[in-house]
């Protein structure tokens, strides 16, 4: 089926949807972004998304394409049309173009680029990987030092699941000084004798919008959180581990650099999470 896609203003067949070969975030990866999931055709969390969308074009000096309610239209337009029960809505904000290559920013009244599509997921919600778990490996984290700001500037992201993938294992955790960051696209989270600990939030990391909705749900269950530093072989000695992304729910995290954690299947914590998490989004979503 050709999807239905969003080009500044235009629903097109994705087919049909162009942008300039000048488009500062093809150039530049001057652009930023956002993906909102979606179940049961509804939109999860799509204040957050748009509030933190609204943080990344605000630190980057970059203009707002639309306001929030024209924004909600089209993802529930995309949504629609393209008839997605469960999946993903991708939106992607670039500084546009002035028609050619520069280094400097262009004029201020250059209209920003605005890009949304879907990808359709059957299964997002009862996905065999998280009955399975995941498995890590750990590399050295050089990405630039403004993660908050969700940019388009994933190679090394995808440098990262490429190494893990050659390892034979689902996902790679960064670390820098010592310190595990992130996952290449979800926060990180380890347990031990009950407790979650996972990153404080900082320019370091993204400010998962699911990170939020998660650590809020696990305090209103009784669970013990805490946000602090924690090295990789603090996480390889836990009883369990898991991550949290918009994409992939909680996912629980089996082994991490070819160590079993506990007895190597989603521990019971993650998989209470998951459960509690994926309930309040279908109650919550719009
Ligand atoms: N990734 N950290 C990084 C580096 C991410 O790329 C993501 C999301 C997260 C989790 O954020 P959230 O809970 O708001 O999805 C953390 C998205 C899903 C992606 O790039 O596809």
């Amino acid at each position: 089926m050709t999807r239905t896609v969003y080009v500044n203003g235009e629903y097109l067949p994705e087919t049909e949807a162009k942008v300039s070969i000048f488009d500062r975030g093809f150039l530049m990866a001057d652009a930023v972004y956002e993906v909102t999931s979606v179940l049961d055709g509804k939109l999860i969390d799509f204040e957050g998304h748009a509030v933190r969308l609204k943080r990344s074009l605000d630190e980057l000096d970059m203009a707002e394409p639309c306001t929030k309610e024209e924004l909600l239209d089209i993802h529930r337009k995309l949504v629609e049309l393209n008839g997605i029960d469960e999946g993903l809505v991708y939106l992607q904000v670039s500084r546009g173009s002035d028609g050619d290559r520069d280094f400097v920013f262009p004029s201020a009244d250059t209209p920003p680029t605005l890009v949304l599509f879907t990808q359709n997921k059957p299964g997002l919600a009862d996905n065999p990987a998280a009955k399975k778990g995941a498995k890590i490996i750990s590399i050295e984290d050089i990405r630039w030092g403004r993660r908050d700001i969700k940019t388009v500037q994933l190679l090394y992201p995808s440098i990262g699941k490429m190494m893990a993938k050659k390892a034979g294992c689902d996902d790679a955790w960064l670390v820098e000084d010592g310190f595990v960051t992130e996952g290449t696209s979800n926060n990180a989270y380890f347990v031990k004798a009950g407790k979650i600990v996972t990153r404080p939030l900082s320019n370091n990391i993204l400010h998962g919008i699911t990170r939020k909705a998660v650590m809020r749900l696990a305090k209103e269950a009784q669970m013990e959180v805490e946000e602090r530093l924690f090295t990789i072989d603090e996480a390889k000695a836990a009883d369990e581990a898991f991550t949290t992304s918009a994409s992939a729910f909680v996912m629980p995290v089996v082994e991490i650099d070819g160590v079993a954690l506990g007895d190597g299947t989603p521990g019971p914590i993650a998989r209470r999470l998951r459960e509690i998490y994926i309930d309040e989004a279908r109650k919550t979503a719009i």
